[in-house]
């Protein structure tokens, strides 16, 4: 994405939204967590339906969770923070066991064989993910992806989960709860079917 002009204020205009620092995670309790939420159509809809649920997503790329902080700010949320970083920072912290609830939507691919460690089901991200969910926690993901899909659907049974609620074409469902995501649209769109699994602690 082209770098977006004012970034800096317009950054500031919605800093209330934001986790400056990691460490303010180890105040958190039962929240659901989305991480690379992009512009985050999905997390403010999510936020929108259940406003008693604390929700939090993270994104490394600053245009565009400026993008999903403003569309926060605009909807006047009170239950979503945003969390500008790499995921990977969740492994400095000190609490477990605050995530209800693990949101991974089209994430990146990476498909090349020597990149497979940062698809964000690869096995260091599940082990992370193992510490920050709560006892009876799931994860929640989709993808245009087959590759990626297949991966996951190895990659959660090895580290422990168990699978439910696997498709490979959600939108032949009935699915009102299904909150459509930026690139899940355009995916759509293209007539590419998408797949969804739940993956749970065993
Ligand atoms: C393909 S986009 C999908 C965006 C959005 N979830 C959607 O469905 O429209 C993936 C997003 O995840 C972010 N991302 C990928 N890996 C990440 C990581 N390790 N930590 C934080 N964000 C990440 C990327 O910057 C990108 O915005």
């Amino acid at each position: 994405m082209r770098k977006k002009k004012n970034l800096l204020p317009r950054l500031e205009a919605v800093s209330d939204f934001f986790i400056k620092d990691i460490s303010e995670f180890e105040d958190f309790s039962n929240i659901y967590l989305e991480i690379g939420c992009g512009k985050g159509t999905f997390i403010t809809e999510s936020a929108k339906r259940n406003p008693k649920r604390q929700y939090v997503a993270i994104e490394k790329v600053s245009s565009v969770i400026l993008l999903a902080a403003e569309k926060a700010a605009r909807e006047n949320l009170k239950n979503v923070r945003f969390y500008l970083g790499d995921a990977e920072n969740l492994r400095d912290l000190k609490n477990s066991n605050f995530c209800d609830k693990i949101f991974l939507n089209f994430s990146d691919p990476w498909p090349r064989t020597r990149h497979a460690k940062r698809r964000l089901t690869a096995d260091g991200f599940l082990e992370l993910y193992k510490k920050l969910l709560s006892s009876d926690g799931e994860i929640q993901m989709k993808t245009d992806n087959t590759e990626l899909f297949d991966f996951s659907l190895e990659t959660f049974p090895a580290n422990g989960f168990e699978l439910s609620e696997v498709t490979r074409d959600l939108h032949a469902e009935v699915a009102p709860w299904n909150i459509v995501t930026e690139y899940e649209q355009n995916f759509v769109s293209q007539g590419v079917p998408i797949k969804r699994l739940v993956a749970k602690l065993q």
